[in-house]
């Protein structure tokens, strides 16, 4: 798990109750948006494994669940409603996000308002993704590449997801916006990133030989990586990073790019650590409160089986309580989940033959 120290809020702690002895336990207010298909149930199955790591390690958690999904949109036409944002914003340490998209919105737009709406209007500029392999077992290369440890800074704000152009008269043009405080920002936050961790190598990636708007990374990532001399910049093309982090991937430590490519990146990046029931993310923007969330989707198929992978919405969890300054429960949960899968108890995606809820319930009984 990526140490998130720096990208720490100041506060984290809202409240405090009373204990039998007299004393008070931290308690962290999170909000909860489970969303649709696998979403709910590797939320409610993580949730009670978070609460044990908590009460382990001397805090709380109180949870507040929002009904916000396909569900909710389609009973009343509602996506996120603004006094749902204002409690959100105003008062969550934390907000925990399950998945949205169901084939019943082809058109997906309870999702653009409620994930992306959150992550754009938060301004949670930093989505940061680690890929990080957990047992050697799990990748599909061929070699040993144990030491699979890299972290996609992906910029969460702007680019295509802005949702700009038009469609008309047979053209459907989609624009990309990389705005100069934007880009900088990101790529800053890759290097400071890297700079506390002791990271030596960030690499940028973009396509600046065939989009002329991508000159602001190559421009950005000059004068920024020149501030850090520590710390070796590199570029490398998206298509040319695409091949290399498949032969290599054990080279990279961290990757600074733009909101698509970042995406993609990271489904690439989960299939190197054993696929997407191993990703986790967090939308960052030091100060605020952040929002964690398994990287997968709604997996519709997979929906009420009891079969999806809830190791990605554990780990969400564990970047959750490094932001929130709990560092020691996020480490016990990673031993945890390093310890299950080290035993053999895996669900389907991984060739196991537990179900969503074992593989939570071993990883609480080992935390
Ligand atoms: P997906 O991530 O839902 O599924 C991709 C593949 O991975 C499928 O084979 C699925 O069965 C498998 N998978 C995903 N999570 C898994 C888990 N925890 N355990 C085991 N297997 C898992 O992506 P998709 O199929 O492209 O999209 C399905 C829906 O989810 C779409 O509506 C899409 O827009 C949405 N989506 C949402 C998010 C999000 O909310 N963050 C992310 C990606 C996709
Ligand atoms: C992700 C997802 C979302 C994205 C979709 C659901 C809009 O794929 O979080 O990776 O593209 O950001
Ligand atoms: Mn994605």
């Amino acid at each position: 798990m990526g140490l998130l120290r720096e990208l720490r809020p100041p506060h984290g702690i809202r409240v405090s109750v009373g204990r039998s002895d007299g004393g008070t336990v931290k308690t962290h207010r999170i909000a909860v948006i489970a969303g649709d298909g696998i979403g709910p149930e590797v939320i409610e199955t993580a949730i009670p494994v978070l609460d044990r790591a908590a009460a382990k390690h001397g805090f709380a958690l109180e949870w507040q669940r929002f009904p916000y999904g396909a569900d909710h949109y389609l009973k009343t036409g509602e996506t996120l409603p603004d006094e749902a944002f204002r409690k959100l914003r105003n008062e969550a340490d934390a907000i925990f996000v399950g998945a949205f998209g169901d084939p019943r919105v082809p058109g997906n737009e309870h999702a653009r308002d409620i994930l992306l709406g959150l992550r754009i209007r938060l301004d949670l500029y930093i989505n940061f993704r680690p890929v990080k392999l957990l047992h050697p077992d799990l990748t599909p290369l061929r070699w040993d590449s144990a030491t699979i440890d890299f972290v996609i800074f992906r910029e969460n704000t702007e680019g295509v997801y802005l949702g700009r152009g038009r469609i008309d008269g047979g053209k459907y043009i989609a624009e990309e916006v990389n705005t100069v405080a934007g880009v900088s920002r990101i790529i800053r936050a890759a290097f400071e990133w890297a700079k506390a961790q002791g990271r030596t190598r960030v690499t940028m990636s973009d396509k600046s030989n065939a989009i002329p708007a991508h000159r602001i990374w190559q421009q950005k990532f000059k004068d920024i990586g020149a501030e850090f001399p520590g710390i070796i910049a590199e570029h490398r093309f998206i298509d040319t990073l695409a091949l290399e982090l498949i032969r290599e991937p054990e080279r990279f430590q961290v990757i600074v790019t733009n909101n698509l490519f970042g995406d993609i990146l990271s489904d690439l990046g989960a299939a190197l650590i054993g696929g997407l029931g191993f990703a986790a993310s967090a939308n960052l923007h030091p100060g605020r409160a952040g929002l964690f969330e398994p990287v997968h989707g709604s997996a519709p198929a997979l929906a009420g089986t009891n079969v999806a992978n809830p190791v990605a919405a554990i780990l969400a969890g564990a970047l959750m309580f490094e932001q929130l300054g709990q560092r020691d429960a996020a480490r016990a949960l990673e031993q945890a989940v390093r310890a299950v899968l080290a035993a053999g108890v895996r669900t389907a995606d991984t060739g196991g033959t537990a179900t969503t809820q074992e593989v939570a319930a071993a990883v609480a009984r080992a935390v």
